[in-house]
């Protein structure tokens, strides 16, 4: 018998790996990462702590790829405003949406944005995430902007959840200083900022936030450091900017509720993750786009939640999950492996996380159902009930037979 330091036995996984799926299995775990996964009964390990997971449903850790967990204060209130009549557009013309994020970010302490973040990553955990991304452009001002990356550093540091940053530098444009002179401060030292504490670069290129014109310059001056690249595009209108990111090698490119067909080509070719953040369309009650072509295509589609406290106040990856089921054409297994493998894939990190595979991170999750069926369908409910990163046991709410 080999040594272990975790065993899950009697687990109903979904790997989503090649082999899918195992009914009745193990996983073995060494420091932080899964050393065997395998089916049948657990003749091979000596491990310190075994838990039963009976026949409950084993998922990889879900993979956020796309968040602004980061800022301060709430806009609830614009949810009343929106029902009312008011768009997402003029809510922000008015000084609200993401100009009221920014005004309360700037305003907030370090310490005081540290803890309202590190709630929203406990409340990750809780639902399953076990790695977010986490972006910037509350800040708009470098000193904000700093702040904001510096805070994503210290959640990684000291929460369990493990974050990833991109610089969005480029959210809107600032309220309170020249359109150029924001723009020559991004070009220079806000990239070579993005270059030395991020792992990304994304810019929001819609109406209402950056021209084309200006996305093609900070696009080009990114790829030109070797920051890879992301991209906001194509939520209300299509610009074309998704094309241009998918030209210049884009990790990614997210919302893609607006995409034209040569843009879609584009992405095809260049091998860009698209990611659907089906929240945004909840919350704001507009269309949902057809993910149907793009999963058809072959492409690794992602779903992400989006988290924002103006167009999706949800931490959750299994809402997203039930949506993209119920309104835009993904099987729950097209879902599953949207909010794991494909969403690691949008971060690079596809080697590390994503899949229960012997090598990589112990990223595991125990759900409160057997079926992923049941996962997809009790909607809003939070059925997972131990959440296990990097081999560290975070047992929430059932602690089913730890022994
Ligand atoms: O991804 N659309 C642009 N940015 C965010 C919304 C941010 C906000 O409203 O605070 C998004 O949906
Ligand atoms: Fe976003």
């Amino acid at each position: 018998m080999r040594s272990a330091d975790l065993i899950i036995k009697n687990a109903h996984m979904l790997t989503v790996s090649p082999q899918w799926e195992i009914k009745n299995g193990c996983i073995a775990v060494r420091g932080e990462t899964i050393i065997d996964v395998f089916s049948g009964k657990n003749d091979r390990y000596q491990a310190a702590k075994t838990i039963d997971a009976n026949a409950k449903l084993v998922l990889p850790g879900f993979v956020d790829c796309h968040t602004h967990l980061v800022h301060a204060g709430s806009r609830a209130n614009e949810l009343q405003l929106r029902l009312q009549g008011m768009s997402y557009q003029e809510i922000q013309k008015k000084g609200g949406g993401i100009y009221a994020s920014v005004t309360a970010t700037r305003a907030a302490s370090p310490e005081a944005l540290f803890q309202e973040s590190l709630r929203r990553a406990e409340l990750c955990l809780k639902h399953g995430t076990t790695t977010a991304e986490i972006k910037t452009g509350y800040g708009l001002d470098p000193e904000t902007e700093k702040k904001m990356l510096d805070i994503i550093h210290r959640l990684n540091h000291e929460s369990d959840l493990e974050t990833v940053a991109t610089f969005l530098g480029p959210h809107v444009y600032p309220p309170d200083s020249e359109p150029d002179t924001y723009m020559d401060w991004l070009l220079h030292d806000g990239l070579e900022l993005a270059r030395k504490d991020a792992e990304f670069v994304d810019i929001y290129c819609d109406i209402g936030a950056y021209t084309f014109e200006d996305t093609e310059r900070f696009l080009n001056a990114a790829k030109a450091r070797g920051i890879p690249l992301k991209i906001h595009a194509g939520q209300f209108a299509s610009l074309g900017a998704t094309g241009l990111a998918a030209d210049l090698g884009a990790v990614s490119a997210d919302h893609l509720d607006k995409v034209g067909d040569a843009e879609f080509e584009s992405m095809l070719r260049a091998g860009t993750v698209p990611v659907f953040l089906p929240g945004c369309s909840f919350y704001l009650n507009t269309e949902y786009p057809d993910a149907r072509p793009w999963l058809d295509a072959g492409m690794p589609v992602a779903l992400a939640t989006d988290y924002n406290p103006g167009t999706c106040p949800s931490l959750s990856l299994p809402m997203m999950m039930s949506l993209a089921v119920m309104h835009m054409g993904f099987t729950p297994e097209e879902a599953l492996k949207a909010a794991t493998l494909n969403a690691a894939k949008a971060l690079k990190r596809n080697h590390l996380i994503g899949s229960l595979e012997k090598g990589k991170q112990a990223d595991i999750l125990i759900c409160e159902v057997n079926e992923l069926d049941d996962l997809i369908a009790m909607f809003g409910g939070n059925m997972i009930g131990t959440t296990v990163k990097k081999g560290l046991l975070l047992l929430h709410r059932s602690s089913p037979g730890i022994q």
